[in-house]
């Protein structure tokens, strides 16, 4: 019998189940990873990986020049468990590809999009009704008797909505929106996407407009040098005093020293923010120290059941790659 030359995969943490069980059923393949829930160290990873045919990685590993140096020449499959890239040097991985049979490139698009969704309702729901505000006021005796103007916030009913990206997920926030009775929406990106925009009858705009008429704004691009800091001075100063920012994108899609000035300013009226530079937002960050400003820890994906539909993608990209099958979300370089 001949000897089976089994492919060495290296996973840069530990995976939902089904992913796990997936990789873990491959008999072609020797799966290493790092048995722990927290990120890989650089060096772990740049050891891990060195030799390794198939990667299946998170959106905490940058995979960089130097790391595919240290991967070195099998490499030959990327599986990122994120829908979002820009930990990936897409260039860079484009440039080793021409040079010899190519990296193949896996992500998880669509499986976490309604849960995004979600999750972005409820962060401009809790921004805007200033929930945590008034939860801390029924705790701490603030609370003394129902006032006319006491906690009130900003209503979705009437408004007008704009919409940073109106991908999938920029989509799937616009359809949540719709019953509440929105007004209009607006929507910008690099072209329009008519057919997408008529479901909503979004009209699409340049930036700067989409920041003077909206009363609600909504990130939902993906981070690429191009939306970079694209929420910055300029663009809160063109915003409503009264209007709300939402960002369930990237944190560096923000300019957050611009943002901060913004809300203390009254330039803006508040912030709810699922994404910050740097992650973890350090405990001593003036953003949190301002009550118009929601903040919290990347959750945009985080149910059980979408975490482990993501995994079990990743893992099933991961194989197929390596078996130079279809993959079943292939990224096209
Ligand atoms: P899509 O690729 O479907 O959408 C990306 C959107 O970004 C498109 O609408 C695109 O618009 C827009 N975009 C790209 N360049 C620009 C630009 N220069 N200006 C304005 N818009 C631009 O991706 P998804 O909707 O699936 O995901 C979007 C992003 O959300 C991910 O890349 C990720 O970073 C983030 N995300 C965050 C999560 C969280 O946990 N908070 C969870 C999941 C995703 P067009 O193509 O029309 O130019
Ligand atoms: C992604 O997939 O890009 C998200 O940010 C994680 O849920």
């Amino acid at each position: 019998m001949r000897p089976v030359r089994l492919m060495k995969v290296f996973v840069t943490r530990r995976i939902p189940p089904d992913g796990w069980a997936a990789l873990a059923r491959a008999a072609d393949c020797e799966v290493e990873h790092w048995d722990s829930d927290e990120p890989i160290p650089a060096k772990e990873l740049e050891r891990g990986v060195a030799g390794a045919h198939g990667l299946l990685c998170l959106l905490t590993d940058r995979v960089d020049k130097r790391l595919l140096d240290a991967a070195g020449s099998n490499l030959r499959v990327i599986s990122t468990m994120s829908v979002g890239l820009d930990h990936l040097a897409l260039e860079e991985i484009k440039k080793r590809s021409l040079l010899r049979s190519g990296i193949r490139v896996g992500y998880t698009p669509d499986v976490l999009t309604d849960t995004t969704a979600e999750l972005a309702m409820s962060l401009l729901l809790t921004t805007c009704r200033r929930l945590p505000e008034a939860m801390e006021e029924v705790k701490n005796g603030g609370w003394s008797a129902w006032k006319p103007l006491w906690m009130c916030g900003y209503g979705l009913t009437q408004s007008t909505v704009g919409i940073i990206g109106l991908g999938r997920i920029g989509q799937a926030i616009a359809r949540r929106l719709k019953p509440f009775g929105i007004q209009r929406f607006l929507y910008t990106g690099r072209q329009p996407r008519p057919q997408e925009a008529a479901e909503f009858q979004a009209e699409f705009v340049s930036t700067p407009r989409l920041a003077a008429e909206s009363d609600f704004i909504i990130v939902a691009c993906s981070l690429t040098p191009a939306t970079k800091g694209l929420c910055n001075k300029d663009f809160f100063q063109q915003m409503k005093s009264t209007a709300v920012f939402v960002n369930i994108s990237r944190g560096e899609v923000v300019n957050q020293d611009d943002l901060y000035e913004a809300l203390t300013s009254g330039q803006i009226a508040a912030a709810g923010l699922d994404v910050t530079t740097p992650e973890p937002l350090p405990t001593d960050h003036p953003l949190l120290t301002l009550k118009n400003c929601v903040i919290l820890p990347h959750i945009g994906s985080a149910t059980y059941g979408t975490r482990n539909t993501m995994s079990l993608l990743a893992a099933n990209n991961l194989l197929a790659g390596l078996r130079g099958e279809p993959m079943p979300r292939e990224l096209k370089l």
